[in-house]
């Protein structure tokens, strides 16, 4: 017979001991020891409003507070061990409580379960998470825009379906990101709003007896509301699904980036060159400068992307209110964090670190008729209605391809058996440069554009981020 030594925290009503595998299986703490922060501060405040609802007496209350200063200061300097034994975070915690303070550290846990627990420090954790997450988002976006603002004279090919199709500025497509990058900065900070619900005081499922005062505790604790079904507040995790879809949708954009930077330093490309510090070399072929990073972040995307689908399928079909089931969403949120949060630092770097080959950039635009469409609005200004252009200047274009000649090295006369309505100001519309600085539309290429809006980010990009009010 497996005799129940040490006795569990909640072992009263067991006869028998828990196999040890069973205690490995269920064991949570290898993990969500990374919670203890939290969960010590939570106990530090729950036992505070215990004591200011007469639940606790104050000396017990300020007893259990220094003591559990101390468990942390344990924890910090790495003096505590945590007992697979104990199951989880909250239990460690718990027992050491109980070693140190005996009778008295039986009271922390009155008028709470772990399951209200659980849901509170994995609240403040990503709430903190999701704080970092912003603040490297905002790095990268500060060094794409610095980029943006030194490279503020680089024309390059635009494409679309990779074939090249009208000039751009450089500063143009190195903001597009920074777009996309700070739209994943508001996603993050929308979802914080649903993260910071305050669920303790639900206790196990259906609130608690005792009379306490939830909307001190949320206060101090820095929570914006106080969740209001005790059923929902111990089961809802899809705070968790939503943060994992915006960590997701980073490395979606983190992705495009890699991918596109992986092209640029090709040599078909030849459009820029990443740092000896950033690439790595090749254990055979000794010309080789490789972008590992940037195709280790295209990769990483993967797991990020694993971690939202296992936690949405754990979510999926499970009954009211709290299952075991969701101990899983921890390990597959934290790897995300890890992924994206090291991701974007080094991201971060490779970009600082570019050097972009402005000759190659530009030499790129003369080939490929990046100016066809501007040569069809150039029609359309003499009265051809838009498809006759469009359709005069397909012909032009096969004819130039034809004779292996761009539309600017036609002669005035071949294009004129096009179309009467061309004269010799039509070379001028031809001009790569010129094609872009019309893109005068808010919104477009233009370099006056792209400068007010490379201003407009600069300025919202301005150390510390300004407070919203
Ligand atoms: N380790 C658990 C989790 O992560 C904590 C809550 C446990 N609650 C329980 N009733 N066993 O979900």
């Amino acid at each position: 017979m497996i005799v129940n030594t040490p006795k569990k925290l909640w072992g009263g009503r067991f006869q028998l001991g828990t196999d040890r595998a069973v205690e490995r299986y269920t064991s949570s703490v290898e993990f969500d020891q990374r919670l203890y922060r939290y969960d010590i501060e939570g106990s530090i405040v729950h036992c505070r409003m215990l004591a200011k609802q007469g639940i606790l007496q104050p000396e017990e209350a300020d007893k259990l507070v220094e003591t559990l200063g101390q468990i942390r200061q344990e924890i910090d300097r790495g003096d505590f061990s945590f007992d697979s034994k104990l199951e989880d975070v909250h239990m460690n915690i718990e027992a050491r409580l109980i070693d140190l303070l005996g009778p008295l550290g039986q009271k922390v846990h009155t008028a709470r379960s772990r399951n209200d627990q659980i849901a509170l420090d994995f609240r403040m954790y990503l709430r903190d998470a999701s704080d970092r997450c912003v603040e490297l988002l905002r790095d990268l976006r500060r060094a794409l825009t610095a980029q943006a603002r030194e490279q503020l004279d680089v024309i390059l090919p635009g494409y679309t379906h990779m074939q090249r199709a009208q000039p751009v500025l450089l500063a143009h497509h190195l903001l597009a990101y920074v777009e996309m990058f700070g739209r994943d900065e508001e996603r993050l900070k929308d979802c914080r709003k649903r993260i910071n619900v305050f669920p303790l005081g639900s206790a196990a499922l259906s609130g608690t007896p005792f009379d306490l005062d939830r909307l001190y505790a949320a206060e101090t604790l820095e929570f914006d509301e106080v969740s209001r079904n005790s059923m929902d507040a111990v089961s809802d995790r899809d705070f968790v699904a939503e943060f994992l879809f915006d960590l997701s949708m980073i490395m979606v954009h983190v992705s495009r980036l890699s991918e596109e930077l992986i092209l640029w330093c090709t040599k078909e490309f030849d459009f820029v060159e990443m740092s000896d510090a950033h690439t790595t070399g090749s254990s055979i072929m000794p010309q080789k400068k490789n972008p590992d990073v940037a195709e280790l972040a295209r990769g990483k995307t993967g797991r990020v992307f694993g971690a939202l689908v296992a936690v949405l399928t754990l979510l999926k079909g499970l009954p009211l209110t709290y299952n075991r089931d969701m101990q899983e969403d921890k390990e597959p949120t934290f790897d995300a964090l890890d992924t994206v949060s090291s991701t974007l630092a080094v991201v971060t770097r490779v970009i600082q670190g570019l050097k972009f080959k402005r000759e190659s950039m530009f030499e790129a635009t003369g080939r490929g008729f990046l100016t066809a469409t501007d040569l069809a609005d150039y029609l359309v200004r003499k009265d051809m209605p838009f498809r006759r252009a469009h359709q005069t200047v397909g012909q032009m274009v096969q004819y130039a391809i034809e004779q292996g000649r761009e539309l600017h090295e036609l002669d005035l006369s071949e294009m004129k058996e096009f179309s009467k309505l061309i004269e010799d100001d039509v070379y001028d519309v031809l001009d790569v440069r010129r094609s872009l600085e019309t893109r005068r539309v808010l919104g477009g290429t233009a370099t006056e554009r792209v400068a007010d809006e490379l201003g407009r980010i600069e300025e919202t990009l301005k150390q510390p981020e300004e407070e919203e009010s």
